[in-house]
């Protein structure tokens, strides 16, 4: 007997790596019966996956939670009520407390997406279901993800899961548990399916991909050899990371992304502050002049255009006007091509709520923000401006969003590129950069 398939729609919020659970969820759903759909008003089952790392995204989702449970009542004079499941960080984080508005159904955590079907079996509208449980070593590494991006050209794949840091800010390693390093032959294998599939791009993803490490019986593999094995699938096939961390990115990372012209031309190396002291109670384990050192050995090793981007948090706890310039100024001497820029939040559990004042005033975190994305806007404007002239091989993704007669897609070195043109996604074309804006060279082809 054939049993009647049922649809499930997702949401997915936070991180790369999120998008990437997303599409082991539906995998996994879709061995049990749910296709997936993009129309919330048509699914049996309405799944959130979620991120905790600042308080607005956890607002979001409330919001979004409340509009579920418009849905819900929906359906329920016919029968047909959806179920409401969160997932992801907030639902590691919270547990049972997103049970308590009657509307959520279902509570996952990162680590027990397994047991979905066995929870879906057994959810009833009085009786809600819940797994938090973290694992030591579930990697997922045997699940084929269902690729949920619509291009089909660049796909992401998990290399590790969790976090052994304890950036004191941050409550990654609350919501996703240790780290653990995936089966290095999985990764390689599900590359070369992805390629053989089609893409022409993977980004291997970690919280902290260079402390990637894999030992087998008779094999150790570091994030370097995994870089070269993956790269070493075909030349055409683009292969992207992040994210790296200062303290560990290494001198053999770097010489591999030299040596292996199909390994792309950026590294994201979250910065998070310019000051010394800053970092050293954010924990994060190196300074400011580690920093600086470990860009000048990119730059020395992959030259002045490599694509180097960062992440910036503005007033954390006792943060001075001189640590806040001292961000300013490191920002000014790297030059970023882009950052990721935010005010800090305080996250429940964290080392820094628990040990540190939340101490600059909201008004003050506004406006050190508005200077550091002021500052990285003029910074960019020069990256961009320093490319005009120069050759780019861009790996097209498709029509422009503003002009459909012109197509778009990234250089080696990540930045956006526009141009005249109509080839199809995936296809590598050689173009001269002839202008720019803060965001986007603007090019022809050769
Ligand atoms: N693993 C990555 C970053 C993961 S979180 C790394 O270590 O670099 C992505 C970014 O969110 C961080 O780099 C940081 O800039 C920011 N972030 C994390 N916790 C935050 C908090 N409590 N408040 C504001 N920004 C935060
Ligand atoms: Fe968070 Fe630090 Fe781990 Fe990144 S390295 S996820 S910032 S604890
Ligand atoms: Fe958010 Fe979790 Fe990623 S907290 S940033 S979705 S690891």
């Amino acid at each position: 007997m054939k049993m009647a398939r049922k649809l499930v729609y997702v949401e997915t919020y936070g991180c790369q790596m999120n998008v990437g659970d997303t599409e082991i969820i539906l995998s996994i759903l879709r061995d049990n019966g749910y296709d997936r759909t993009e129309v919330m008003e048509e699914a049996d089952l309405i799944l959130a996956n979620t991120c905790s790392i600042r308080d607005n995204a956890e607002q979001r989702i409330h919001g979004r939670i409340a509009r579920f449970a418009q849905e819900k009542r929906r359906g329920t004079a016919d029968g047909t009520a959806p179920l409401v499941g969160i997932v992801g960080c907030m639902a590691e984080r919270l547990k049972d407390k997103l049970l308590e508005s009657g509307v959520v159904d279902l509570v996952v955590g990162p680590d027990a997406y397994r047991s979905l079907p066995g929870l879906l079996a057994a959810v009833r509208p009085d009786n809600p279901q819940m797994d938090v449980q973290l694992s030591r070593d579930e990697t997922y590494a045997d699940i084929r993800p269902v690729r949920t991006d619509r291009l089909g050209v660049s796909a992401f794949i998990s290399i590790m899961r969790g976090c052994n840091n304890v950036c004191s800010y941050c409550v990654v390693p609350y919501t996703r548990g240790a780290e653990r390093s995936r089966d290095a032959h999985s990764i390689v294998r599900e590359a070369r399916e992805v390629f053989e599939a089609g893409y022409k791009e993977v980004t291997l993803l970690g919280q902290n991909v260079d402390s990637y490490l894999w030992k087998s019986a008779d094999e150790t593999v570091n994030f370097a050899e995994l870089l070269r094995r993956v790269a070493a699938i075909d030349p055409l096939l683009r292969v992207r990371f992040a994210t790296s961390h200062p303290k560990d990115i290494s001198d053999e990372v770097i010489e591999t992304m030299a040596s292996m012209p199909n390994i792309c031309r950026h590294i994201h190396l979250p910065v998070q502050s310019g000051s010394t002291r800053m970092l050293e109670l954010m924990r994060r384990k190196y300074s400011r002049e580690w920093y600086l050192e470990r860009v000048a050995r990119i730059r020395e090793v992959l030259g002045e255009d490599c694509g180097l981007t960062t992440d910036v948090i503005a007033g954390f706890c006792t943060e001075t006007e001189q640590d806040h310039a001292d961000t300013l100024s490191l920002m000014e001497e790297v030059g970023f091509d882009w950052a990721f820029m935010f005010q800090y939040s305080e996250r429940p559990g964290t080392l820094a709520q628990r040990h540190y004042p939340d101490d600059i005033p909201p008004e003050v975190k506004t406006r050190r923000l508005e200077e550091i994305i002021a500052l990285q806007n003029r910074k960019s404007l020069e990256r961009y401006r320093a490319q005009i002239g120069k050759v780019h091989e861009v790996l097209v993704e498709g029509p422009s969003k503003k002009n459909p007669a012109e197509i778009c897609g990234r250089a080696s070195n990540s930045m956006m590129c526009v141009f005249p043109g109509s080839h199809p996604a995936g296809t590598y074309v050689r173009v001269r950069v002839v202008d720019c804006t803060s965001a986007t060279l603007i090019c022809e082809e050769i």
